[in-house]
């Protein structure tokens, strides 16, 4: 990671757990490398249908989603993962027209991997980009040619792991890099029984526990913490208004943790938890009303029946 990188995780990690009340970490950093093989694997589980729901939508309505997007097209994606999902919408595309493709990632693994995965494809050249959401697609509006549509996907519905009013402020300021016309097609998780929900997030062969303890034990790689797993637990907790699941990590003693690099000193009480994400689940009309709130209006919507997510084509107004 670079030094600019490093100092700000320092800097949110010290925030996060230093601040009164409720301590925190942002979900962003779940992604380093081991992370995001975790996250990979997650979505091979049988308990956790998310990823696969979205995939099987792409992959039946591709062609129909690109095509209430009028040529040329470029593509960017906020986060683009390990491309996997991205694959069914290029080659609609590509089989319309030569594109640029602009995965845009925080995860230096998961972006290599995304340029392996989708480099074979014919008629899409692959410009990977480094950086935050934003900055990556303000970066991308600056290299955009005059008369270019943009489809920017933001898939997985990652809009979850945002508070709702962050999310909406997101959207805000990806509909201001765009131009009326261009495009966002945004997935989001459904609400679904909680027995569902609950087991998605804490699945029995741990492996999302591990993806969340991955969090301390970057923080100790990364920043010379000293925090001992062992003595930490996974919580998925249900929230229902709004409807979300929540993760945490519960202390299982009282304990004292020293984090050298962040300059901090942390004590848990026993029983104390470290939030770590939220993950929200939505309505279907919900990501049509977001859309109106900041600038969208909705092109379209795909479902999937057998574990319910919404692919919705924002355009801009
Ligand atoms: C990336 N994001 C949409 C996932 C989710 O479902 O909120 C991350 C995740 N957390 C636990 N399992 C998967």
């Amino acid at each position: 990671m670079a030094s600019t990188g490093s100092t700000r995780f320092a800097d949110d990690v010290r925030a996060g757990l230093t601040r009164a009340g409720q301590k925190s970490l942002p979900s962003k950093y779940f992604y380093d490398d081991v992370g995001s093989a975790l996250f990979e694997v997650i979505s091979l589980l049988p308990e956790y249908g998310l990823t696969r729901a979205d995939q099987r939508i792409l992959w039946r309505h591709a062609t129909a989603i690109v095509g209430r997007i009028s040529s040329p097209l470029l593509v960017a994606e906020l986060g683009s993962g390990s491309g996997r999902k991205t694959r069914a919408i290029l080659e609609a595309v590509a089989a319309r027209e030569a594109t640029t493709y602009f995965p845009i990632e925080i995860s230096p693994s998961a972006l290599a991997r995304c340029e392996r995965e989708l480099s074979h494809l014919a008629s899409v050249r692959i410009v990977g980009l480094e950086r935050e959401y934003l900055d990556g697609l303000r970066e991308v509006a600056a290299q955009r040619g005059g008369d270019s549509r943009l489809l920017v996907l933001f898939l997985g519905s990652s809009i979850g792991n945002f508070e709702r009013r962050a999310a909406e402020h997101l959207l805000r300021e990806v509909r201001t890099t765009l131009q009326p016309g261009d495009a966002l097609l945004l997935g989001t998780d459904l609400v679904k029984p909680v027995a569902q929900l609950m087991a998605a997030y804490d699945d029995p062969l741990g492996v999302t526990a591990a993806f969340n303890l991955n969090l301390l034990a970057r923080i100790n790689r990364e920043l010379d913490g000293e925090f001992e797993l062992h003595r930490f637990e996974h919580v998925a907790r249900y929230h229902p208004d709004p409807c979300r699941i929540e993760m945490h990590l519960r202390s299982c003693t009282r304990q004292v943790v020293r984090i050298a690099k962040a300059d901090v000193v942390i004590t848990l009480e026993e029983g104390e938890t470290i939030w770590t994400e939220s993950s929200h689940k939505y309505q279907p009309n919900d990501a049509i009303l977001m859309g109106r709130r900041t600038g969208f209006r909705c092109a379209g919507q795909w479902l999937d029946e057998e574990w319910p997510f919404a692919e919705s084509l924002l355009i801009a107004e």
